[in-house]
């Protein structure tokens, strides 16, 4: 019996790094969220569960809150969970902790790992605000940096894990988070904002969480595109079906940006401003480690 079941969620492959690292230490057995999420229950025989994910919105990303939804016999476990943010974890274990309650466990340690940012973000400028949003970049000194500090960072979480002490759970900037959402601004707002940034124009009742999936109306593809399927395949949710030759997005994604980021033309963008903008994996992943 394994003495630990790590799952994960990567797009860009920092989470799988960090996944990997951690169930190397722990004795652990790496599982990929993806291979689990279409059971009707997701349960193991391991005494320990860990979760690792990206920072998505402040938030998890939806295929985690659904993951844990559908998990089973959480109660005598120890369960630890590990996100990976490009700034910062802001409540996210938090949420992870809330969810594992109400499924009758106790997330018992939580930790955050700086990695470098995979996502867009505004570019400030007053004009076609809400266009402006482009891939951010981050230096190869800055990158170099990250991976040593989880180097380090590592020995201390395996260490405490290990021992299975209790009580950590790495947050930030908890006034702001929690007052965002006493005011339910994710909703109202955020919601509206992500949407037009992705260029939706329809309405959507779907939750702020659930609405991402309708981001995928932002990416496109452009001529250097060759139809090599690689985006379809990395899709780890299969969100993307190639249509002569050309991939079209199914509106049931994670935003993960797989897709984008890892494609060899450099062919998929999101909105206007990402053409030519340097693309992110972590660099000991490869393509095969994906999919
Ligand atoms: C949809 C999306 C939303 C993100 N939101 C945040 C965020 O709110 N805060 C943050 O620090 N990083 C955010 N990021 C950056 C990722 O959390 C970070 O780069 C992470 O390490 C990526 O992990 P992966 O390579 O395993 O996919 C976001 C990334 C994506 C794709």
């Amino acid at each position: 019996m394994d003495k630990a079941a790590v799952y994960y969620f990567s797009g860009t492959g920092n989470s799988l790094i960090v996944a990997r690292d951690i169930a190397g230490k722990i004795n652990g057995k790496l599982i990929p969220v993806t291979s689990v999420i279409d059971n009707e229950i997701i349960k193991t025989d391991a005494d320990m569960i860990g979760i690792i994910f990206p920072v998505y919105n402040q938030g998890i990303p939806f295929i985690i809150k659904r993951l844990v939804d559908k998990m089973d016999n959480l109660d005598q476990k120890y369960i630890f969970g590990i996100c990976t943010c490009g700034g910062s974890p802001s409540l996210s274990l938090e949420y992870l902790g809330k969810l594992i309650e109400a499924k009758k466990g106790k997330l018992s340690a939580g930790f955050s790992v700086k990695m470098p940012y995979n996502y867009i973000s505004p570019t400030f400028v007053l004009k076609d605000f809400l266009k402006s949003f482009t891939l951010k970049e981050t230096s190869f000194e800055k990158q170099q940096k990250m991976f040593k500090d989880w180097e380090r960072k590592l020995e201390m979480v395996s260490q405490f894990i290990n021992a299975r002490k209790e009580g950590m759970c790495e947050t930030s900037a908890r006034l702001i988070e929690h007052s965002i959402d006493f005011l339910n601004l994710r909703e109202v707002l955020q919601k509206a904002v992500w949407l037009k940034v992705a260029g939706f124009e329809g309405h959507t009742e779907l939750p702020f969480q659930e609405s991402i999936q309708l981001m995928d109306y932002g990416f496109n593809y452009d001529d250097k595109c060759t139809g090599c399927n690689i985006c379809s395949k990395i899709c780890p949710v299969k969100n993307i079906k190639m249509v002569d030759g050309r991939p079209v997005w199914q509106h049931l994604c994670e935003q993960c940006f797989a897709c984008l980021q890892w494609c060899p033309e450099e062919a998929i963008q999101f909105g206007s401003k990402t053409s030519g903008k340097k693309r992110y994996h972590h660099p000991d992943v490869k393509l095969s480690d994906m999919v």
